[in-house]
């Protein structure tokens, strides 16, 4: 369903005329409509009924979403046109009817920018909840419970011994399990760590995480691939430099750093030292392989977790980061007209 409302999002942000956002419409919320018909293509007969009652909510918040965004531009029938037609009279000093357009979030501008990036590149798109098992959040990952390197990622715990995923690789095993090797894919997403919050730390952040398998892949690879993702979402030339970083389910691992893009590079209380840890990265650990029933001696592959809301910071020059989860939506009307 987030899929699907991203999908409907992406369509009305682009849909300019009256006849576009009619479409748009039509084809999410008319009578054939695929919200409308959202739930006949799915076989609800198998689930619990609290798994039921779950999706029904879900689905009706979609559905309920998707009517307050059309309201919001699709001008109703009637207005100054309508009584023209009519011959009415026509209230000259009547206000226009305005049509409000709403913006897409900053983070999802960069989102969808970075989607259709990876997209081009031959890479698939998955979402994994956001809600975890400490099996696919650090186990699998080669984070047994006794590593120190837990302590690297303070941890919300639910009560029900579940987690709140503290970053995207949670889903590297998931998707390996789910579409096997080769593969290219990237899981964006929201993350949680519990933080100290300052302009650059977040207690919810989004991350996009990115994972190649493939037979003889290396470093050399990793780094096309990162050179060539940055320089389309900054369509300039960027200043990075890569120190290795320790992280148990790569090997080697680094640290892509960007140069700051606020201050160019002198130091600000964005980057500090003038440079934004950006892209943490590395080649995939045999264990993580393993885990996802890989033979590491016939494949190898990499892996990255783009600090998404970092990404989304320094592409617009946004100095601190409580500015995107503090809901005021003078930030947000400054993208109106981006997509
Ligand atoms: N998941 C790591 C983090 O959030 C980042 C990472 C991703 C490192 C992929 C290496 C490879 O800190």
């Amino acid at each position: 369903m987030q899929e699907l409302k991203l999908q409907f999002l992406k369509e009305l942000a682009a849909a300019k005329t009256a006849e576009a956002l009619e479409a748009v419409r039509v084809k999410y919320m008319g009578k054939k409509g695929i919200i409308t018909n959202f739930t006949k293509t799915k076989d609800l007969k198998t689930l619990s009924s609290e798994a039921k009652q779950a999706f029904y909510r879900e689905y009706n918040d979609l559905k309920s979403f998707a009517a307050d965004q059309l309201k919001k531009v699709v001008p109703a029938p009637g207005g100054a046109a309508a009584a023209a037609k009519k011959g009415g009279a026509i209230d000259l000093t009547a206000p226009g009817a305005g049509r409000r357009l709403g913006a897409l979030h900053p983070i999802t501008l960069t989102q969808i920018e970075l989607e259709h990036i990876f997209e081009g590149m031959g890479f698939s798109v998955y979402y994994g909840p956001e809600v975890e098992s400490e099996y696919f959040c650090f186990e699998a990952l080669n984070i047994p419970s006794d590593h120190p390197a837990r302590d690297m990622q303070d941890t919300f715990w639910l009560k029900n011994n579940l987690i709140l995923r503290t970053h995207t690789s949670a889903n590297q095993v998931r998707t390996i399990l789910k579409a096997g090797a080769p593969l290219r894919a990237i899981f964006p997403g929201r993350c949680f760590r519990y933080e100290a919050i300052d302009p650059s730390h977040e207690n919810t952040f989004y991350q996009c995480e990115g994972l190649v398998i493939d037979k003889n892949i290396s470093v050399a690879n990793l780094i096309a691939v990162m050179k060539t993702i940055l320089g389309e979402v900054f369509r300039r030339e960027v200043k990075v430099r890569l120190r290795p970083g320790f992280f148990p389910f790569v090997e080697p691992g680094f640290e892509l750093d960007l140069n700051c893009l606020i201050c160019g590079g002198k130091g600000c209380p964005t980057c500090g030292d003038g440079w934004i840890e950006l892209i943490p990265c590395g080649l995939v650990h045999p264990e993580v392989l393993r885990h996802g029933g890989i033979d590491p001696n016939e494949y190898s592959g990499f892996a990255f977790g783009i600090g998404l809301t970092r990404l989304a910071m320094m592409k617009y020059g946004i100095r601190d980061i409580r500015y995107l989860n503090g809901g005021d939506l003078r930030v947000n009307e400054q993208f109106s007209t981006i997509l």
